[in-house]
């Protein structure tokens, strides 16, 4: 069985951010319009009259202060709510596999080996623009990568499962050095009209390389990989291929992205904070000895709960990598843009945990330790 090595991660940054204030000025004009529209029925109680949204609750409740989007035009603008992103021709990359490709050519030059040495691409995100071929495929092209390559989404765990999956590869010989990429256009389900989840998003793209270690020059060697899954409807997307042929449900809201807040942070919180506990001593690593936590980044009191939890104290600042306020939930590239953005000051033989928690429920914990 061979080690994995976390040898280099990437990011891409889409090109606009919008801000709270900029999101509810948008979404309170909707409401307004809607309201107003809607009066006569709304007075007659046949139509809900629908409430404003704020920015202090949204920070408040949350810690997202902004969000970066492929396109801003479409979701600042009250008649249209939704980013406005035109489709491509076939012969063209697609749009989530560009993002990828952006993220992952900074891996590899950071990495600094040619792309021969990738044997395999996985493309590990929870939305994919298409049923096929799949994105890893088209991702691997343009980056000339030869082997074999394939999408999985495990939703907000997607990247932690890939990078199991990876260091799988490389444990039985499948190839020596595997591309993981987590491109999320989640703008692109989410509902911007609906009070309760207009701020949750926004769009991103990751790349994270791991090599066999013996061919490794530096990074981080991966100390073990956990993986749970637990059904819940709490967050769901009904969006799929068979919506066409269930005529009684088009245009419904729950083909967007829908959660019970709350419960999510009830059941999730105490599921999390125990597999880190548990897989902590399985492998013998004092979880409160951990220099750093890089969770995925879903709201800021759920992770200084976990951190409290697992590091048995208040983390210091800097110890529980928050970058959720700029980019608020980026599905599974969270806690790898908060590993990416977060570890340049590690000496070697100190420890961190990338961790995951989202969608299923599922959730993925990965134990690293700078060599
Ligand atoms: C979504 C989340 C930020 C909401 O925060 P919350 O504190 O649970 O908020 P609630 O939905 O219970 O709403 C609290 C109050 O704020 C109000 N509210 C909801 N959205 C609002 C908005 N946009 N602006 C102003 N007020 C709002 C509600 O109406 C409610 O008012 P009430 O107390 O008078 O009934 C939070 O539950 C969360 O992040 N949960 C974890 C989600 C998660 O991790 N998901 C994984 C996704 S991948």
């Amino acid at each position: 069985m061979h080690k994995a090595v976390i040898v280099a991660t990437g990011l891409f940054t889409p090109p606009f951010s919008v801000s709270n204030t900029e999101l509810v000025e948008a979404f309170n004009t909707y409401v307004e319009r809607f309201n107003a529209a809607n009066a006569e029925a709304i007075a007659a109680g046949e139509v809900t009259a629908l409430a404003p949204s704020s920015p202090e609750f949204i920070e408040k409740a949350s810690g997202i202060k902004a969000r970066y989007v492929m396109n801003k035009t479409g979701i600042v603008d009250p008649q249209v709510m939704r980013p406005i992103l035109p489709e491509r021709p076939n012969d063209q990359i697609s749009i989530l596999a560009e993002m990828a490709v952006e993220a992952a050519r900074q891996a590899i030059e950071r990495w600094g080996k040619p792309v021969s040495e990738i044997g395999a691409v996985i493309c590990a995100a929870s939305n994919m623009q298409r049923a096929y071929p799949a994105m890893a495929i088209e991702v691997q092209q343009a980056l000339g990568i030869e082997g074999f390559a394939f999408d999985m989404n495990v939703a907000c765990s997607s990247a932690t499962f890939g990078i199991k999956t990876a260091a799988d590869f490389i444990a039985t010989g499948s190839a020596k050095a595997v591309l993981m990429v987590n491109p999320e256009i989640c703008s692109g389900h989410l509902n911007f009209t609906d009070r309760d989840s207009h701020f949750i998003f926004g769009d991103v793209a990751t790349a994270v390389i791991l090599e066999e270690e013996s061919q490794a020059k530096d990074g981080w060697e991966v100390l073990g990989t956990r993986l749970k899954t637990e059904f819940s409807n709490n967050i769901r997307n009904n969006f799929g291929f068979l919506n066409r042929t269930a005529p009684e449900g088009e245009g419904a809201r729950d083909k967007l992205f829908v959660q019970e807040g709350r419960k999510v942070f009830r059941e999730v919180v105490p599921m999390v904070s125990q597999m880190i506990a548990e897989h902590a001593a399985d492998i013998g690593v004092d979880p409160t000895a951990l220099k750093r936590l890089w969770l995925h980044q879903a709201n800021i009191n759920m992770n200084e709960m976990i951190g409290r939890k697992v590091l048995g104290r208040d983390p210091e600042p800097g110890e529980n990598v928050i970058i959720l306020d700029t980019y608020a939930n980026t599905s599974s590239a969270g806690s790898i843009i908060a590993f990416h953005s977060a570890n340049d000051d590690f000496a070697a033989g100190e420890t961190g945990l990338i961790c995951s928690f989202g969608a299923g429920y599922s959730a993925g914990t990965v134990f690293v330790r700078k060599r």
